[in-house]
């Protein structure tokens, strides 16, 4: 086999064969096919695409890549959910601890941000002494006691995927469906979860930018987990303007500990419960009652367990950014937008996220924001404050916040988007 012929059926926007797809992975894997070569594949299969029995063993080939872990031996069913990614999207926080208190083992690997959106690991790394790198040994213990864990992928799962995301990421090869359809569910399947609850973002500040194109992925996704037997199933949801109130590492993780004391903003609490009950019946629980758990303080005594367990201290205060912001309503009105993607490359370029892998984040840095979209506001509130420990950054935010930020005239008609929209 060789790797020109296999760029080149796809480059004239051929079928790969099972044995060509197979091939390719394992020698990219192995370092036998180049990054040069492999970017020319993915270009061309963002390009010209995948049908879904190439997509089936695309994904299949990125799992036998590395090695499966096996969560049979719990005395659980377990569930995980993961995001495709958004702004303020802080959910897996208070979503993990709550699912456990309800009965369920949740076993989230979780990423770093990269870009715009930010990352779960990132978040609570915020807290002092937490710890993601952890051995599968150490994973399962915390399993075991807690219920919850949520930790980084260790390198020996889908290490095809480690390379080639990280490779799509500088190429411009993210936005593809087979290629992140295959990216998210090879992690899933290869991590070993009974059940998944996938939550596609729609909207600005995510990769799917409209209705068509995310329910495309999400059914992609859903197919090829529930060929590997993982019971799948996906939910799209709002990603047109910030989840919350906070967007950034620590600031998130304040609000994510709002929810689980019972407060904490309304679409947070509101998506935590959806896909709580999500998980919660694709694991065979269906009258689990999340939202007690919320209320009666087990959602948050299992936050706390699962904290301490990785190390870290849920009674610390958490960083603050040196220096802040305020950016204010110049008229009075209705505020008719705020978007997602204006505020995420605002915090990203606080310092919130990263440009580069290797790049490190502040933990301080973000944006707090003061009203939501459909919100009366006077000219002079504030509606926005930007946080950061290097000031030098704060006209790069505004910069970025410049044309997201709408103030229409009072009176004018405002229809909200629900936050599930399907
Ligand atoms: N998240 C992933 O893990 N992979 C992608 O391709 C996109 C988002």
């Amino acid at each position: 086999m060789d790797v020109i012929s296999v760029i080149r059926t796809k480059r004239d926007r051929g079928r790969l064969t099972d044995e060509q797809i197979d091939w390719v992975i394992d020698a990219y894997t192995r370092g036998e096919v180049a990054d040069e070569q492999m970017s020319a594949l993915a270009m061309a299969i963002l390009l010209n695409g995948m049908d879904r029995a190439e997509i089936a063993r695309w994904t299949a080939a990125m799992i036998a890549s590395g090695e499966r872990m096996d969560f049979a031996a719990l005395p659980r069913p377990t569930a995980d959910k993961h995001s495709t990614g958004g702004v303020g999207d802080k959910i897996t926080l208070p979503l993990a601890p709550l699912v456990a208190a309800c009965g369920a083992a949740v076993p989230q690997l979780s990423g770093r941000g990269l870009g715009h959106t930010g990352g779960t690991l990132d978040k609570l790394e915020s807290i002092p002494g937490w710890r993601a790198l952890l051995s599968n040994d150490e994973m399962m213990n915390v399993l075991r006691d807690v219920g919850a864990v949520i930790c980084a992928a260790g390198d020996g799962l889908a290490p095809a995927d480690k390379k080639l995301y990280a490779l799509r990421d500088v190429t411009g090869t993210v936005e593809a469906i087979p290629l992140i359809a295959s990216s998210i569910m090879s992690k899933k399947i290869a991590e070993g979860t009974g059940s998944l609850v996938l939550d596609v973002k729609v909207g600005s500040g995510a990769f799917m930018k409209n209705l068509d194109d995310a329910r495309e992925l999400a059914s992609t996704m859903v197919g090829l987990g529930s060929d590997h037997g993982v019971r799948t199933v996906a939910l799209l949801t709002d990603m047109s303007t910030p989840l919350g109130l906070t967007a950034g590492n620590a600031l998130e993780v304040r609000e994510s500990v709002e929810v689980l004391a019972g407060g904490g903003p309304a679409d947070v609490v509101e998506l935590t419960l959806a896909l709580a009950r999500e998980m919660l019946t694709a694991a065979g629980l269906p009258d689990a009652d999340p939202e007690r758990a919320l209320k009666d303080g087990s959602a948050m005594d299992h936050w706390r367990r699962m904290i301490t367990a990785q190390g870290g201290d849920p009674d610390a205060t958490l960083p603050v950014a040196r220096e802040r912001h305020v950016v204010t309503a110049d008229a009075s009105g209705v505020l008719t937008e705020l978007d997602a993607y204006a505020v995420g490359v605002a915090a990203w370029r606080l310092g919130a996220g990263r440009a580069r892998k290797e790049d490190p984040v502040q933990a301080g840095a973000g944006i707090e924001l003061h009203a939501k979209p459909g919100d009366p506001v006077t000219a002079g509130q504030p509606l926005l404050t930007l946080h950061t420990d290097t000031p030098e950054r704060f006209p790069y935010a505004l910069q970025a916040l410049a044309g997201g930020v709408t103030v229409g005239p009072a009176g004018t008609a405002f229809s909200p988007r629900p936050i599930v929209l399907d």
